[in-house]
């Protein structure tokens, strides 16, 4: 299986597949990092381990991003970090599933900042979500979710990193899911299927 990557910033996400694909607990291929931030930490991650990455001017993201998903093809894309809304065309066009990870317990606290969005309501529980990506933001099927609590002292930065480790762990696993094509999606009811032996 052959992924693309979009990541706009740090690229812990990213590190995490990459090194799941190293020691082949994924068998899959990280054929391209796309980003749509020139100075990302991704694209240097990226460039380190060898891998192809790529800026793409933020204006012409999309159309340069399909151009480069079908020559060669590609089979998923991962969204890590990534902050563009992505258009109901280019969802379309795309053609492969998409998966975005998200630090909460989705539908709880969507959008921007969600760790701040947990602290703010005073919930208790929170965590990180793999999802598939449809036209509607931090919205469709969801594939894999671990809980995170919400200590009393917490900050943004501590329930951050807090969740980022769950973060780290499930979408290697999620993506693992749909490389070993174990995942069938029916409306929003998503099935993994057993590991063959
Ligand atoms: C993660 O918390 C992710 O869930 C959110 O943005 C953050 C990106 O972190 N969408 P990184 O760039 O993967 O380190």
């Amino acid at each position: 299986m052959r992924i693309a990557v979009f990541a706009s910033g740090r690229g812990s996400n990213l590190r995490a597949l990459m090194e799941a694909a190293g020691t082949g607990y994924l068998k899959a291929e990280i054929a391209v990092v796309l980003s749509d931030v020139q100075s990302a930490q991704a694209l240097e991650r990226a460039s380190q381990q060898g891998l192809s990455a790529r800026f793409l001017e933020p204006e012409a993201f999309e159309d340069a991003a399909l151009e480069i998903l079908r020559n060669p093809a590609v089979d998923l894309v991962c969204l890590a970090g990534f902050m563009r809304i992505l258009s109901g065309d280019f969802i379309q066009q795309c053609g492969v599933p998409i998966l975005n990870v998200h630090p909460s317990l989705l539908p709880a606290f969507p959008g921007l900042r969600a760790q701040r969005q947990a602290l703010k309501y005073g919930a208790r529980v929170s965590g990180a979500t793999v999802h598939l990506v449809d036209e509607q933001v931090d919205h469709g099927p969801v594939i894999a979710q671990a809980p995170v609590p919400v200590f009393e002292d917490d900050d943004e930065e501590s329930l951050s990193q807090r969740i980022l480790r769950q973060e780290h762990r499930i979408y290697p696993m999620a993506v693992r899911w749909f490389a070993e094509g174990r995942v069938s999606v029916e409306g929003r009811s998503v099935r993994i299927a057993a590991a063959s032996a």
